[in-house]
Parts: C-alpha cells; sequence; structure tokens
C-alpha cells in the first residue's frame, strides 16, 4: 500500500468536507467528530463531488440531488448495496494520508433516468461485482431517487 500526503489534518475541521487529488484520484475528505473518512469524490447517480455536499453526522448528502451516503462506510444509505469507493486514511504528524490503490469499493458506474422519472442503476460488470463486498439485491439494482418537485406534483397536474 502506497499512502499519499493529502493535506494538513487542520485544514479539515470535525464536521467539514473538502476535496483533494490522491495519485490520479479524486478523492473527497470528511471528518466525523476527528476521524477522517476518504471517498470517490464522484456521486453514483451522475457524478457530482460529493465533497460539496452537506455534511451532517456520518452522512452526506450530495450537493447536485440529495442521494446520501455513508461516509464511513461509502454506502448509499437508502440502497446500501450501492457505493462509491471508500479508501484507506492515516494520520500521522498532523498530516492526512490516502491509500487509493487497494481498497475495495464499487467503482461508479453510469446511471441513467428513464423517462418514468425514477433512477436506475446500470448493472455492474463482473469484475465491479466481485470487488463489492455487497450482495446483489433481488431487484436488479433499482434505486428510487429522491423525488423532483415535478414528481411529487405528479397527478396533481392533470386536469
Ligand atoms: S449527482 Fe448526486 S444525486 Fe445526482
Amino acid at each position: 500500500m502506497q499512502f499519499v500526503d493529502v493535506c494538513a489534518l487542520e485544514s479539515i475541521a470535525p464536521g467539514s468536507s473538502r476535496a483533494v487529488r490522491a495519485g490520479d484520484r479524486d478523492v473527497a475528505l470528511f471528518n466525523v467528530d476527528g476521524t477522517v473518512h476518504a471517498l470517490e469524490n464522484a456521486c453514483r447517480h451522475a457524478g457530482a463531488a460529493l465533497s460539496g455536499g452537506k455534511l451532517c453526522g456520518r452522512v452526506v448528502a450530495c450537493p447536485a440531488h440529495g442521494w446520501k451516503y455513508d461516509v464511513t462506510t461509502g454506502a448509499l444509505v437508502v440502497a446500501p448495496t450501492l457505493s462509491v469507493a471508500r479508501y484507506p486514511v492515516r494520520v500521522v504528524d498532523g498530516r492526512v494520508l490516502v491509500e487509493t490503490g487497494g481498497e475495495a469499493g464499487v467503482s461508479r458506474s453510469t446511471a441513467s433516468r428513464p423517462p418514468n422519472g425514477l433512477a436506475v442503476q446500470s448493472q455492474p460488470s463482473e469484475a465491479q461485482v466481485s470487488r463489492s463486498t455487497a450482495s446483489r439485491p433481488p431487484n436488479g439494482l433499482a434505486v428510487q431517487s429522491q423525488p423532483t418537485s415535478a414528481a411529487a406534483r405528479g397527478s396533481s397536474d392533470e386536469h
């Protein structure tokens, strides 16, 4: 394992997040009660930077459409079998070090939004499944996104 020095610990206060670069990876750091967690900095829905999301306890809400992730595991809160990659972190002499080369995680795959307004996660490749620690749900990884205001109105627009 190769840990890369990414920033000073004091640059990420408890309850905050920030984006860093570790090798060739964009990484989101989150400080939860003094413990720093590192995730792939790209939401599985459409790739928004999770480092820009609102952190509440151990959950970050994606700034784009609100998908929520547990930053300690990388798992999507409403569908924990889906996750972003999580990277090992060490703090040495006040510096944050991240290792991006060997941690198991699920690489972001392309999600699409069909005309019915439901976000559907595409089937992961066999390699992605083998790297995941989660099992495949019986519904084939279908995920309900946060309702949009248009979706929330639903049939009320019909006259
Ligand atoms: S890009 Fe994150 S919820 Fe849409």
